[in-house]
């Protein structure tokens, strides 16, 4: 079975596998992308173990695009499967192409009217035509999806199951299957097997728990906000045209950011975007005032615009005042560390998370919010209104190409 299948010109050449860890940072490298020993390792190890990889961890921190990236390292093919809530298996694995099922009939109707002809009654009639199932159930009309691509393509591939949190149990059982056994069954065709493993990356934003068994069968890797280094590099790398030392210190403040309780926090793209907007700009300093007016490049909800205005001066100076956005008096004083102590006319103050012993990442602002299942429907992090309810799953879900009784 060889749907979109093209001549093997690659091959499964040895340029494919990496040789080391080494060689996959070295390759990521060549291609754009800078991962660190972690991440080298992760990818290195699922290349010789046949295991997926899933990427867990905040926005805008890399994930969709390791997987981008791999393919390109390898010269794989990229299948992707986008998740999203409500989706089906049909989407995931294939469906049957009914629109030009139905325009075969219509074009053979004559063909088939003689098929029929001289049958005596509607029975035999239904019984002669039944006899053809085979020709419209057959690979001729069969649309395959992402997975059913990747399982029968005829070169490697790299399948990105991407936003997989975003998908039903139901499917996250389908892709289970398919990911411990690398095939697919289709009653009407027989069972496909995988000529070529292929390298399979999932991600998710945590916006669900994934069940354990997804966990089990995969590599995990979590992708947290990179070192203020390796965002430097990252930035370098994307040669965004902003000085050397202004990027540096951009860095540090969108690490600020980070740290105060936003709806949703900046991202490495967020700061690549923020240090090409300051340079289209000719910016040469970066003072709290040029920041704010470019702050909608990295704050994209009017609430964390506030925050994030009100601690610029303080991100860009630890020394300066922080203006009171109520009229009151400025501080003369920064909100450093241990600046702990209220004024009669201050706002409340923010939780302990949203202080900046949090530490400099703002890994435990993004601790505190892990907490599993209070996601709703928002997304990116936002604080939810407390567990989505489940959405119903027709029983028949994954019962048409996995025959088995699968795991609960
Ligand atoms: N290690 C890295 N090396 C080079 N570029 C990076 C790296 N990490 C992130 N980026 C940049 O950040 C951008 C955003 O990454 P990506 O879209 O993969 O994030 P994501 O984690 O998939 O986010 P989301 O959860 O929103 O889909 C990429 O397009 C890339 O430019
Ligand atoms: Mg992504």
């Amino acid at each position: 079975m060889t749907p979109e299948a093209q001549p093997d010109q690659t091959g499964t050449s040895e340029a494919e596998e990496f040789a080391d860890v080494d060689d996959a940072r070295r390759r990521l490298g060549d291609v754009g992308y800078l991962a660190d020993a972690r991440m080298a390792t992760t990818i290195f190890l699922q290349s010789r173990l046949g295991k997926p990889v899933l990427l867990e961890g905040p926005a805008g921190v890399g994930k969709t695009q390791l997987a981008l990236s791999l393919a390109q390292a390898t010269g794989r093919k990229l299948l992707r499967l986008q998740c999203y809530e409500g989706q089906d298996e049909t989407k995931a694995l294939y469906e049957w192409d009914y629109g030009k099922q139905l325009l075969y009939t219509q074009i053979l109707r004559e063909k088939i009217g003689q098929v029929v002809e001289d049958a005596k009654d509607l029975d035999e009639a239904v019984e002669r035509i039944s006899r053809q199932d085979s020709i419209f159930f057959s690979e001729r009309f069969l649309a395959p999806r992402p997975l059913l691509q990747a399982i029968a393509s005829d070169v490697p591939v790299v399948l990105l199951i991407d936003e997989v949190d975003r998908a039903d149990e139901a499917l996250e059982a389908v892709l289970l299957e398919t990911l411990a056994e690398f095939q697919i069954s289709i009653p009407e065709i027989g069972t496909v097997t995988a000529k070529h493993q292929p390298f399979v990356i999932l991600t998710s934003n945590n916006t669900r728990d994934l069940s354990a068994a997804l966990k089990r069968r995969c590599l995990h890797l979590f992708l947290d906000y990179p070192t203020p280094e390796r965002e430097l590099e990252i930035l370098r790398s994307k040669e965004t045209g902003l000085a050397d030392a202004l990027s540096a210190r951009l860095v540090e403040v969108v690490r600020g950011l980070r740290d105060l309780e936003l709806r949703k926090a900046p991202s490495i793209s967020e700061t690549i975007d923020w240090a090409r907007t300051l340079s289209v700009l000719g910016v040469t300093e970066l003072s709290a005032e040029v920041l704010a007016e470019t702050l909608n490049v990295v704050i994209k909800y009017e609430r964390d615009n506030e925050k994030a205005l009100k601690a610029l001066p303080r991100l860009t100076d630890p020394n300066a005042a922080v203006p009171d956005s109520r009229g009151g008096h400025g501080h003369g004083h920064g909100h450093g560390p241990g600046a702990d102590h209220a004024h009669d006319d201050a706002p409340p103050p923010p939780p302990p998370a949203a202080l900046d012993e949090s530490g400099a990442d703002g890994r435990a602002v993004r601790a505190a919010k892990d907490d599993p299942g209070r996601h709703d429907t928002d997304y990116y992090g936002a604080p939810g209104k407390g567990a989505a309810p489940k959405r119903p799953v027709p029983r028949s879900q994954g019962e048409r190409s996995f025959a088995r009784k699968r795991p609960v």
